[in-house]
């Protein structure tokens, strides 16, 4: 009797004995409690969460520390690893493909298509898809909009005159962690509107030289750095959620961020459109610039011994109550077309109609558009031109264009 009761037991710790270890870079107040009801989920379905979490830089110091430990062949069990990174590393032969773990076949149906092609490689899923975000939002304080009786800006016209009088009011009127990932979502932001979808995407995704060299672009880079006069350059090196905690405490009326933002002010205790406003950045309505999480599973020695506990993995981040729970908190939308969006606040629900309507983009500074690697020099290269005083547009621009064609 004893042993027919613990045999089985005995047979289900081995298998998940192994905690799952996990890399990302969900460390922000409000992406530290997403990513544990990712852990809650997974260890009611007895898997155990090994966190192997890396602060920093929007995910440049995680994907870094995830070279090291790969090289040295000790990779983690899975690691957040999104777009063309994911082709990168599917090339070196160290990830498993998800669809000899898990029967994908009605990801046909359930998940978007531009979800489908930024995780598959060689026609196989070489990532699972967790959400997308929005990164062209502008975010605003309601509070501080009110008392001055501002509209919200819909043109950079009206964006200047805005921010013109915030300042003379006292507040500030741009909350930026001067950053360089964060400086590149500012040029990024403005680029997209001013250039239109078309022209971004020649740009950025196929890195047409002819595109980025024009006098257009010269513009662009001449009206973003007219932003710097808007942010606290105190605030250099500072992350994303520091700046966003000065809309939360009512100190900044405006952010260029992407709506994990949100997360943060739900944690906050801050309510969309009653404590901040989500609106599209000036002149990019109908322009949609997305950034699709997804994690990677590394076939290491012990994958095929294991391989129950990353299909359940794989199970649980596409499940549908996981997908609410966990989107709800994180400020993103789901990954599947199927998941009912009444529980999700307002700004979630025009993500996802203008997911489903706007011309979709893929967001450069979120690692959407090309590797890692090239997108750190061309965030380097924007990021100091919008720092340094008297750099010439024109000379970044050539810049620019000469680096990704030798980097390319
Ligand atoms: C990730 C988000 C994350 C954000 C800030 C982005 O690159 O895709 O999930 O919340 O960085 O850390």
């Amino acid at each position: 009797m004893k042993k027919t009761v613990l045999l089985p037991l005995l047979f289900n710790i081995n298998a998940n004995a192994t905690p799952l270890e996990v890399l990302h870079w969900w460390t922000a107040p409000g992406e530290a409690e997403s990513q544990r009801i990712l852990e809650k989920t997974l260890l009611e379905k007895d898997i155990e969460w090994q966190n192997f979490a890396i602060v920093g830089e929007g995910g440049d110091s995680a994907l870094r520390v995830l070279q090291m430990r790969a090289l040295s062949g000790n990779p983690p069990d899975t690691a957040q690893i999104k777009g063309p990174d994911i082709g990168e590393w599917a090339k070196v032969g160290m990830l498993a493909e998800v669809d000899k773990i898990f029967d994908t076949q009605s990801w046909g149906y359930i998940l978007p298509k531009v979800v489908r092609d930024t995780v598959t490689f060689n026609d196989h899923y070489m990532a699972v898809p967790i959400n997308v975000h929005r990164v062209n939002w502008l975010w605003l304080n309601k509070k501080i909009f009110k008392e001055l009786k501002l509209p919200v800006p819909t043109t950079w016209d009206s964006f200047f005159v805005i921010a013109d009088k915030i300042k003379a009011a006292g507040y500030l009127p741009l909350a930026h962690g001067g950053t360089a990932w964060q400086d590149a979502l500012l040029f990024e932001s403005m680029a997209l509107s001013l250039l239109g979808a078309e022209k971004y995407r020649k740009a950025f995704v196929e890195h047409d030289i002819a595109v980025l060299n024009s006098a257009e672009m010269v513009t662009v880079f001449k009206k973003y750095k007219r932003l710097h006069a808007y942010v606290d350059k105190s605030m250099v090196g500072q992350d994303w959620f520091n700046a966003s905690q000065l809309i939360a405490t009512d100190k900044a009326a405006m952010q260029f961020m992407g709506d994990w933002a949100k997360g943060m002010w739900n944690v906050s205790g801050k309510v969309a459109m009653l404590d901040y406003i989500c609106v599209d950045v000036p002149e990019s309505k109908g322009i949609f610039s997305y950034n699709i999480d997804s994690f990677v599973i590394f076939e290491k020695y012990n994958f095929q011994a294991r391989k129950n506990v990353q299909t359940i993995f794989v199970e649980t981040l596409l499940s549908k109550q996981f997908q609410s729970e966990f989107n709800i908190s994180k400020g993103s939308i789901p990954v599947r077309n199927d998941i009912n969006m009444d529980a999700f606040d307002a700004c979630a629900q025009k993500s996802y109609a203008d997911f489903n309507s706007a011309q979709l983009v893929p967001s450069f500074t979120q690692n959407m558009a090309s590797t890692s690697h090239l997108q750190n020099i061309i965030t380097q290269i924007i990021s100091n031109y919008f720092n340094a005083p008297n750099v010439d547009a024109e000379k970044t621009v050539k810049r620019l264009s000469l680096a990704i064609r030798a980097l390319k």
